[in-house]
C-alpha cells in the first residue's frame, strides 16, 4: 500500500482514504463517492479494529462480508482496497497508543473506555500507511469525528478531514452495520432515536432554544418507547462537546441508546430552517 500511494503522489494525483470496518452499506458508500468526486484516486480501508472494541463487546461477532464489500467496492471504481490483517497492524511488539485526551473519556468515551484511543490510534496509522490528502467520515459518528479533527490539528498531521452527512433507512433509522442485530421488533422501536431528534428540531424550529427544555422532550419520546433504554442525550458545542445552555445554529444533538444488547448512536446538527445537511456540518465545524 506505501508503494503504490508512493506512485499516485509521484503521478501529482490528489488521493483520498476512507477508512472502515466493512460490512458495507450506503452510509459507507456515500463517503466513498464523495471521495472519488473530490480526489483522483480513491483508497478505501477495511479493518475491523480489535483496539477500540471493549472486551466485552462485539469484536469476535462483528460483521464482516469481505467479498460483497469487495465487488461493491468493485463497481463504484475505487482504486485500491487495504485489508490489512491484525498482526500487520498491532504486531506482537507493538505497544504505542494515542491518548485523544478529555474528549475521548464523555458520551461513546464514558460507556466504551479505550474506545477512542484505539479509534485514534488505527487511524494515526492508516494515515501513516496510506498518507491521504483528504480523509472521508461520516457525521453519523459524531464525536469520532470531532477526535479524528483533534487528532490532525493537535498532532499537526498534514492532512484534510472531511465529514459526510448521515445516511439514514427511508423510516429515518441512521444506517449502521448493527443495525443487522436488530430483531424485528426492536427494529421498530429503534426509530425513537431518531425520533426523537426530529421532535428536538421541532421545537428549535418553533423558536424554543433552552437546551434543557429540548432535552426534556427528547427524554418524553424516550419514554413512550420502553423497548429502549437511553443512554445519554445531550445538545454540544460541536467543537469542545460541552453541554450548551441555549441552542444555536451548528450546535449538535447526541443521543445513544440500547435496544437489548444492540447499542445505537445517531446525532443531529442544528441549522436555519431548510438548511441542507451540508451547510449545518459546514456550520458545526467551521469548514
Ligand atoms: P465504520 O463503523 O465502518 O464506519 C466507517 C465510516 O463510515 C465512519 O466515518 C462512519 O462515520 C461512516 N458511517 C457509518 N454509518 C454512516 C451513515 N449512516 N451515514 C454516513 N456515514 C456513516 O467508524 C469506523 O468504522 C471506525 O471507527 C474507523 C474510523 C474505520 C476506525 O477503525
Amino acid at each position: 500500500m506505501m508503494r503504490f500511494t508512493a506512485d499516485v503522489r509521484s503521478q501529482a494525483k490528489s488521493l483520498a482514504l476512507v477508512p472502515t470496518m466493512g460490512a458495507l452499506h450506503e452510509g459507507h458508500l456515500s463517503l466513498v463517492r464523495q471521495a472519488k468526486e473530490e480526489c483522483n484516486v480513491a483508497v478505501v480501508s477495511i479493518f475491523v479494529n480489535p483496539t477500540q472494541f471493549g472486551p466485552s463487546e462485539d469484536f469476535a461477532r462483528y460483521p464482516r462480508s469481505p467479498e460483497k464489500d469487495l465487488e461493491i467496492l468493485e463497481i463504484l471504481e475505487v482504486e485500491a482496497v487495504f485489508a490489512p490483517s491484525s498482526r500487520e497492524i498491532y504486531p506482537p511488539v507493538c505497544t504505542t497508543s494515542v491518548d485523544p485526551g478529555h474528549i475521548a473519556t464523555v458520551f461513546e468515551g464514558a460507556k466504551r473506555p479505550g474506545h477512542f484511543r484505539g479509534v485514534a490510534t488505527v487511524v494515526l496509522k492508516l494515515f501513516n500507511i496510506v498518507r491521504p490528502d483528504v480523509a472521508f467520515f461520516g457525521q453519523k459518528d459524531f464525536q469520532q469525528a470531532v477526535v479524528i479533527r483533534r487528532l490532525v490539528e493537535d498532532l499537526n498531521l498534514p492532512v484534510r478531514i472531511a465529514l459526510c452527512p448521515i445516511v439514514r433507512e427511508a423510516d429515518g433509522l441512521a444506517k449502521s452495520s448493527r443495525n443487522v442485530y436488530l430483531n424485528a421488533e426492536d427494529r421498530k422501536a429503534a426509530l425513537v432515536l431518531s425520533r426523537s431528534l426530529k421532535r428536538a428540531e421541532e421545537l428549535a424550529r418553533a423558536g424554543e432554544g433552552d437546551a434543557e427544555k429540548l432535552l426534556e422532550e427528547m427524554r418524553k419520546t424516550f419514554d413512550e418507547e420502553p423497548r429502549a433504554q437511553l443512554d445519554y442525550t445531550a445538545i454540544v458545542n460541536p467543537t469542545t462537546l460541552e453541554p450548551v445552555a441555549q441552542v444555536n445554529p451548528g450546535s449538535v444533538a447526541l443521543v445513544a441508546a440500547r435496544l437489548g444488547t444492540v447499542r445505537l448512536i445517531d446525532n443531529l446538527i442544528f441549522g436555519p430552517p431548510g438548511s441542507t445537511p451540508e451547510l449545518r456540518l459546514q456550520l458545526a465545524l467551521g469548514a
